[in-house]
């Protein structure tokens, strides 16, 4: 049977932020130190110690936003720790990640260069849970104040004469759970506090992101919005898609046609989240003026076998790439309220876009479809019909400045083929042109490896075709398609 979708493509939606499409980096495991870090002095190829082949990777997807440094780390750190001449920084044991010792030889400047290098906005983390209200006002300071404020004047001592334009702060992490085991009543409290001075310096303007819920804690967002809507721009929400179970979440690779098909069911929560949070949110707030931040999203499986439990490394294979490319159309259809999502995490931890081994690295089939799904960004959302009945096929779409429609759709299934029809109605003039890109494999665990890098990446797809305004293909199993009409 046809999956029969149909496309206003006069009926524009809302704008996707561009941030939807962002990304985290904690300091946990092998992604900011080996992932992102290597130091001036590796003879891996890098810029002023960050990984050549990590930022170009990033540059080319065009990653709008970056979050640091966690993640659970971030209500850990300390960040006059990681400043000043890098052979007198403080070492620190990271207590929650594995034990290991944290350097600090990756900190503030380092995160803001590699932020600049790869042209995404810095998106900071601060420290409720262990740090103190005057820790975070003095860091706000450091960063974005000028002339001569105390923290300015040591920022200039450690060669930034400039301030950095920060726009993005988050006030603390998973509150509920690492960041402090807090009640949404004590939090919401400590919100309104810390925030306060979380201060404008001239010109910079910041966005304030309060700790939303875990999952679906309705009441941690009820109360949230209740208690200090009026002090946040945004709110987050965590969500992973785990197979399993907490305690065995499965496999990366070796896994049965069940757990695939418990991980599409799984992924496909992230609606139901979205929309009954963002319902809450509704009450409070009509306007919509405050955004949904799913500033960590992405698969959890059980680490892969000799590796660290506590660094989180896992493979990743197209079976994730359809994870990606249905929580991405996720957030393309609730671009009114999701203002931006980080997937978890950017190099070596979880859902990563890259892997890297020593002097090696590769892109995950994760990383494709970030790649195809970028033409989203700052596109216009519109309006999809007719999806919800279908059971395997998944898709959202948006309209670019130049008019050109952009459908991204995922066939779900492992084992069936899908005939696709989407009626393009309300088109100003006719389209005749359609081309087609296509992430798939033949297995459901195909995935990249150092030795074999290209085994999973995209192609071009010739069999998508125009016939009065019905944009007809035929998607094989586990397919991420892109299809740019015009
Ligand atoms: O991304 C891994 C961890 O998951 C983060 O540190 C934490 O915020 C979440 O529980």
């Amino acid at each position: 049977m046809k999956n029969v979708i149909v496309i206003n493509t006069n009926q524009e939606q809302k704008t996707i932020n561009k941030n939807i499409y962002g990304h985290f980096a904690e300091h946990l495991g092998r992604c900011i130190y080996e992932g992102i870090w290597v130091g001036e002095d590796s003879p891996i190829p890098n810029t002023n110690g960050l990984r050549n082949d990590v930022l170009e990777a990033l540059k080319q997807l065009h990653t709008p936003v970056l979050r640091w440094p966690g993640g659970c780390f971030a209500d850990e750190y300390h960040w006059k720790d990681g400043i000043g001449p890098k052979e007198e920084r403080k070492k620190m044991i990271n207590t929650h990640w594995g034990g290991t010792v944290d350097t600090n030889e990756f900190g503030t400047h380092e995160f803001m260069q590699l932020c600049e290098l790869i042209g995404a906005e810095p998106y900071i983390n601060g420290n409720v849970g262990s740090g103190e209200v005057l820790e975070m006002q003095e860091w706000i300071e450091y960063l974005t104040a000028s002339g001569e404020a105390p923290m300015a004047e040591e920022r200039k001592r450690n060669g930034r004469s400039d301030p950095w334009s920060l726009t993005y702060f988050g006030v603390g992490n998973e509150s509920w759970g690492c960041g402090g085991n807090m009640r949404p009543e004590y939090y919401a409290d400590l919100y309104r506090r810390y925030q306060t001075y979380v201060r404008n310096y001239e010109e910079n303007n910041i966005y304030k992101i309060a700790c939303g819920p875990n999952v679906d804690d309705y009441n941690w967002t009820e109360v949230l919005m209740r208690e200090a809507a009026r002090y946040m721009d945004g709110l987050s929400l965590h969500y992973y898609t785990i197979p399993g179970t907490w305690e065995n979440k499965g496999s990366s690779l070796e896994f049965t046609e069940e757990e695939w098909d418990t991980t599409m069911k799984k992924a496909l929560k992230m609606d139901e989240l979205i929309t009954k949070h963002s319902t809450i949110m509704d009450k409070y707030d009509p306007e919509k003026r405050v955004g949904l931040i799913v500033d960590e999203w992405g698969t959890w499986y059980n680490v892969e076998s000799g590796t660290n439990p506590g660094f989180l490394y896992q493979q990743n294979t197209i079976r994730d790439a359809l994870v990606a490319g249905v929580t991405l159309n996720i957030f393309n259809h609730h671009a009114d309220r999701v203002q931006m999502a980080n997937i978890a995490q950017t190099v070596n931890v979880l859902q990563s876009v890259i892997l890297t081994e020593g002097t090696k690295m590769m892109k995950t089939p994760t990383y494709h479809v970030f790649d195809m799904y970028k033409v989203h960004q700052g596109a216009e959302a519109l309006k999809i019909q007719g999806t919800e009945k279908q059971t395997n096929v998944h898709v959202s779409a948006s309209k670019n400045s130049n008019d050109v429609i952009q459908v991204t759709l995922c066939n779900l299934s492992s084992t069936e083929s899908e005939d696709v029809q989407i009626d393009l109605r309300g088109c100003k003039e006719a389209l005749t042109n359609v081309k087609g890109t296509i992430l798939t494999a033949q297995e459901m665990n195909a995935h990249n490896t150092f030795d074999n890098p290209d085994q999973v990446r995209p192609r071009s797809f010739e069999k998508g075709r125009i016939e009065k305004d019905q944009l007809l293909a035929n998607m094989p199993p586990m397919s991420v398609l892109l299809m740019e009409v015009s």
